[in-house]
């Protein structure tokens, strides 16, 4: 049985938790491997509608170990709530393990995350202001403290004591903000870490057990290829890799075991917060989209920027991929449209270009070239075989794998688990 990675391709919210879900059926793992809750994946399945931040969304299986992995940052109190929304819809939690080599966020990252933002004034990155960027910035530091400090009391008091004492220095001289309390700070910690502790492991044993056993894996993605730290728009990016080479760094699994890369696309594209978004439609087909497709953010409930399919973007996402497969989703927000537009190059300083820029001041002066197709504005939504899906639809589809490079395996018509069609076998 293979690892597979199922990654976002654009900017987030393409569907990877409806899709980590329906393929999680047969997994005997499934791992988060970067981010934090900053995350959002929605999932709709016979259990009920579920939003998760860092639980892994195989959390539905009854035999599937779901793992969060290095790569995570771990908000503990955010973690701990979800697993209680979990358990009161009836869903068992005991199969959830934590790396004890995920880095925490803790109370000084979530604010300095708002104060940061605040001092970037007009150039805000929009982040989700979950302390995300101040706590990846600690572990490169080597100033975070890890899930497994949290099981010793005594060592975690002499560390936070250290760092907190830097912490409450920035916050007070540079920002002019309260000093946090290491006393308060301790305890809380300590009551978070007594509530894990039956969860937080090594997980490395775990996984080469699963590997050596030839079980299914499933490398859960969070953000998108576009949000990347080196590859995406950097500096409006989040803070940890998105990429397959991500995922192997955030779970401890070598290159050399990953069987197929899933990228999941949805049939336009969406972005929250600031940066660069070449084919924003900041129009009514935009609203209209937005409307359409209920896009609003997951985590923060932010109206989401919509625009249509940039192949440019999505090719060069591809490339630093190598996605073996593409799971598209979202088919059906197009069902009433009567003209679709296919970004296939943009125009910059007067030149027709056909590559990603790496610096978002170029970006922003990119301007798309549009290929249009028909539309074919007819209901998608209770198609389960591909072959069934309207001529215009699959020309649609086929463009969108011709510019890309790759081939879809899995189209989504609808929210629900079963709303699937295999165009293709994943494996
Ligand atoms: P993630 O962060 O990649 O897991 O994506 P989000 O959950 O943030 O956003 C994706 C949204 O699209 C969610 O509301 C899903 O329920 C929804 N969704 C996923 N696939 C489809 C689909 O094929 N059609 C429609 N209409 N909605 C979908
Ligand atoms: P999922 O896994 C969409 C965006 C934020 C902001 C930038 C930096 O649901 O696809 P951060 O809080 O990470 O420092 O913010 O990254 N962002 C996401 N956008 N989906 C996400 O996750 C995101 N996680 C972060 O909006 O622009
Ligand atoms: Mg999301």
């Amino acid at each position: 049985m293979p690892v597979i990675a199922i990654l976002g391709a654009q900017w987030g919210d393409e569907g990877k938790g409806k899709v980590v879900d329906q393929l999680s059926e047969e997994a005997s793992m499934v791992i988060r491997f970067s981010g934090g809750d900053n995350a959002g994946h929605t999932v709709i399945n016979p259990h009920g509608e579920f939003k998760l931040h860092i639980v892994p969304s195989g959390i539905f299986y009854p035999t599937t170990t779901c793992l969060i992995g290095n790569g995570v940052v771990i908000n503990p109190a955010r973690l701990i709530g979800e697993i209680d929304n979990l358990n009161n819809s009836g869903i068992d939690t005991g199969r959830l393990v934590i790396s004890d080599r995920a880095h925490l966020v803790m109370p000084y990252h979530t604010l300095l995350d708002e104060l940061e933002e605040k001092s970037r004034a007009g150039k805000a990155i929009g982040t989700t202001l979950r302390g995300i960027g101040p706590a990846f910035t600690d572990k490169t530091a080597r100033l975070g403290i890890r899930a497994g400090e949290l099981l010793d009391k005594k060592g975690l008091l002499e560390r936070l004591s250290s760092i907190m004492e830097f912490k409450n220095k920035l916050l007070t001289k540079v920002y002019g903000a309260d000093p946090l309390s290491i006393e308060v700070v301790f305890q809380q910690y300590c009551q978070y870490g007594e509530r894990l502790a039956p969860h937080i492991k090594d997980t490395a044993t775990l996984i080469q057990t699963a590997l050596a056993n030839d079980e299914l894996i499933i490398l859960e993605g969070a953000q998108g290829a576009l949000l990347d730290p080196d590859f995406g728009t950097y500096p409006y990016a989040t803070s940890s890799s998105p990429l397959s080479g991500g995922a192997c760094l955030g779970s401890g699994i070598s290159p050399k075991c990953i069987d197929r890369i899933l990228g999941v696309f949805k049939a336009y594209c969406t972005r929250v917060g600031g940066g660069p978004f070449p084919t924003e439609l900041n129009d009514e087909m935009g609203d209209l989209i937005r409307e359409q497709a209920h896009e609003f953010g997951t985590t923060t409930g932010r109206p989401r920027r919509c625009g249509w399919f940039d192949a440019v973007a999505a090719r060069f996402s591809h490339q630093i991929n190598g996605f073996t497969g593409i799971a598209l989703t979202r088919l059906d927000v197009f069902d009433i449209l009567p003209e679709l537009k296919i970004c296939t190059a943009y125009k910059f300083n007067g030149k027709i270009i056909d590559y990603f820029p790496a610096g978002a001041t170029d970006l922003e002066k990119c301007q798309p070239v549009y290929e249009e197709l028909d539309g074919w504005q007819s209901d998608t939504t209770h198609i389960r075989e591909f072959d069934e899906l309207p001529a215009k639809a699959k020309k649609y589809i086929a463009r969108l794998e011709e510019s890309i490079g790759c081939r879809t395996n899995i189209v989504c018509v609808g929210p629900r688990r079963e709303q699937t069609i295999e165009s293709s076998p994943v494996l």
